[in-house]
């Protein structure tokens, strides 16, 4: 059961297993992965879809014939392996054009540069037959408050996301998008932080109903924020168009590590929550093969994630159908949430004139009922390490 296969709809970055882990101290440890190469070792380990950048595929400045050629050898193996391409993102942060943002640089000429690059991008996308664009905007942010006036910056923002969504409309692609928040690295500070920062953006947007998010896992725990709480509120805004799994210890660097392999915990109430809450997306990792791996490595590494997503599927299916589970789940009353507070066509006035509610109530006895919920959380502990 731990086998992944095509009905798992696990798909990888060019750029993870791709990654030479160059670091900020050290060179580079892996040599160059040839992209058909990527694609036929994810085939066979199981995945079912392949995203990347566009500077992924065609180093920055690669044009014409050459462009050309490694778009097609790209094409040539997805076709012979019958791999997706779910998703496609622009590359606004590498070169030192976007030292100071893409679409939010105090540079104009840089912010119509950076928006020819993702409007050329998207056709890309398109030609692929991509169904989510993500933008991440790594670069859009400040070291200085002196240097960023955030209000514009946002001004400039929604700009380009209601230009880019304009463009893909008029061509009738039908793509939707998926910003992606970050609280810092490599900016200082990163605008649209976190996901409640990315929410509240998008409402403002034009184009608002065709751009959700992508959250990462690590990224929201940098900002000490409860993923799964993030996670159920994007859900519940019918938000979440795509997910980066991966994993992290706490609020430090951006450490992408495999899947489960930060907290495992909140991995499996993802997972659970992933199943059971109506999220029909790709199950997308966006993690770093460990500095220390070799090329087999790399391979065994993007395995664990896809094993760690489906042990903790299978973990999570025996939580919930174990009967003790079901009657702790009964004693915290977790399903009475669900109930509204108000009976079905309850007017105030009648709420008002009801004296259980308040005059009545007793809330000595309210106050010391137990929930039970450590009882439910050793539950899930324990159906976590296999232990029932
Ligand atoms: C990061 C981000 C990126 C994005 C990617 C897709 O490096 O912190 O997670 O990996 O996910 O650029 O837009
Ligand atoms: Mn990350
Ligand atoms: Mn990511
Ligand atoms: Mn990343």
């Amino acid at each position: 059961a731990t086998q992944p296969t095509r009905e798992d709809r696990f798909s990888f970055g060019l750029w993870t297993v791709g990654w030479r882990a160059q670091d900020p101290f050290g060179d580079a440890t892996r040599p160059v992965l040839d992209p058909a190469e990527a694609v036929h070792k994810l085939s066979e380990l199981g995945a079912w879809g392949i995203t990347l950048h566009d500077d992924d595929l065609i180093p920055f400045g690669t044009e014409g014939g050459e462009r050309d050629k490694r778009i097609s050898l790209f094409r040539e193996a997805i076709d012979q392996t019958g791999l997706t391409v779910p998703m496609v993102t622009t590359n606004l942060f590498t070169h030192p054009v976007f030292k100071d943002g893409g679409f939010t640089s105090n540079d104009r000429g840089v912010r119509r540069y950076a928006l020819r690059k993702v409007l050329r991008n998207l056709d890309l996308a398109a030609e692929f037959g991509a169904k989510t664009f993500v933008m991440w905007g790594g670069r859009e942010g400040s070291e200085t408050d002196a240097a960023k006036d955030v209000r514009f910056a946002l001004d400039r923002y929604r700009e380009a996301i209601d230009t880019v969504a304009q463009y893909s409309e008029d061509k009738g692609y039908g793509i939707r998008f998926a910003l992606e928040p970050k609280p810092n690295e490599p900016r200082g500070d990163i605008l649209l932080p976190t996901i409640g920062h990315a929410l509240a953006f998008i409402s403002t947007l034009e184009h608002h109903e065709l751009v959700g998010v992508n959250p990462e896992v690590g990224h929201e725990q940098m900002a000490g924020l409860n993923f799964v709480h993030g996670i159920s509120q994007a859900l519940w805004q019918k938000k979440l168009f795509h997910i980066d799994l991966n994993g992290q210890h706490g609020t430090r660097f951006d450490q992408d590590l495999i899947f489960g392999h930060g907290d495992l915990l909140s991995a499996f109430f993802l997972v659970d929550l992933l199943e059971n809450g109506g999220y029909d997306g790709p199950r997308h990792f966006d993690y770093k093969p460990l500095r220390t791996e070799d090329g087999a490595g790399v391979w065994s590494s993007a395995a664990a994630n896809m094993s760690t997503y489906l042990l903790l599927k299978e973990r999570a299916a025996a939580y919930r159908a174990d009967p003790e589970v079901q009657e702790a789940l009964l004693a915290a009353k977790v399903a009475e949430l669900g109930e509204s507070t108000l009976a079905a066509g309850e007017t105030t006035e009648a709420f008002l004139a009801d004296k259980s509610a308040f005059e009545d109530y007793d809330v000595d006895a309210a106050g010391s009922q137990g929930y039970g919920f450590v009882h439910l959380s050793q539950l899930a502990l324990e159906h976590v390490l296999g232990a029932r």
